[in-house]
């Protein structure tokens, strides 16, 4: 794509300007925030769908000059397969975010984001978050998250960031780093409802690596999740997640978590405890696709 200008096919639709320099989104911003617009900010790594296009909406929803960015970002895959296998589908993603009335994308390279190398660029400590559940099955990953968005902060300067409660520790991350960075104070984050296909299964850049087989079973972990939720009341929550690793196992995944924790700190929980808001959060792999899904018990 060599032009900055991407005019969508129907006149009734507003062009998207794309930006793959910093030193030209920049102004550009600060001329929409001079003309009294607000910023809402939708981060991503491309391979859309309809949970990020969720997100574009919700943001011009609430009235504001929507900004959508596009990178995938080395810093955050510890397992560098995963990373060479990561979807570009750069094209779609273009007509899905005009689709959904995105104003800008921001697209830049490895070497606009990272010019001096990732080690020159800061990176935060988000302490347990980093040692938990995500935190632990993949070493390094939220280090690379957290890298990316304060970089991605700095140069879009958002009021609101939109995030997807499908990724729920990756918000607790950006949280964790708005409370860190200088300006994050300014800036607000709104955690958005998962987007879900007709069995359950959260919408995800990775489902389209699963076969037909593996998609016909993937929906029972959102089963399991709707399970933990059920027994809530009058379960034991060691019962419950037994019985949700045998069904997991019994249909050919591999669990690599079933997990009851505090939804404010993600302290793990042995038990349901009425007392606190509580999530259940399930990791687990079909094949070589890694799948991970939440649920908040309210
Ligand atoms: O959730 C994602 O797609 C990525 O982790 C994010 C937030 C865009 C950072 O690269």
């Amino acid at each position: 794509m060599n032009s900055n200008l991407y005019f969508a096919p129907s006149a009734s639709i507003l062009p998207m300007v794309i930006f793959k320099k910093i030193q030209d989104i920049q102004p550009y911003l600060s001329a929409q925030k001079a003309a009294g617009r607000g910023i809402g900010f939708v981060p991503t790594m491309g391979a859309l769908h309809a949970g990020h296009r969720s997100l574009v909406e919700k943001s011009c929803a609430e009235g504001l000059f929507t900004v959508a960015s596009i990178f995938i970002n080395p810093t955050q895959f510890n397992d560098k397969e995963d990373l060479a296998k990561y979807p570009v589908t750069t094209e779609a993603d273009i007509a899905m975010l005009i689709e959904a009335g995105c104003d800008a994308l921001f697209l830049p390279g490895v070497e606009e984001m990272y010019p001096g190398g990732s080690d020159t660029v800061q990176t935060y400590d988000f302490g347990y978050l980093e040692t938990v559940l995500e935190g632990a099955q993949r070493p390094g990953h939220f280090k690379g998250v957290g890298q990316v968005v304060g970089r991605l902060l700095d140069i879009v300067r958002p009021g609101r960031i939109f995030m997807g409660q499908k990724d729920y520790q990756q918000c607790m991350v950006i949280k964790s780093l708005l409370q860190q960075m200088p300006g994050g104070d300014k800036v607000e984050m709104v955690m958005c409802p998962i987007v879900r296909e007709a069995d359950g299964l959260a919408m995800s850049s990775r489902n389209r690596r699963l076969t037909e087989p593996q998609r016909a079973i993937a929906g029972t972990i959102y089963q399991c999740l709707v399970s933990i939720q059920g027994k809530k009341g009058n379960g034991n929550f060691a019962v419950v997640k037994k019985e949700c690793e045998d069904l997991l196992s019994d249909k050919g995944f591999i669990p690599e978590y079933v997990a009851l924790a505090n939804a404010d700190t993600l302290a793990l929980l042995d038990d349901y405890n009425d007392s606190a808001p509580m999530v259940a959060l399930i990791a687990a792999r079909l094949g070589n696709v890694r799948l991970i899904d939440n649920i908040l018990l309210t």
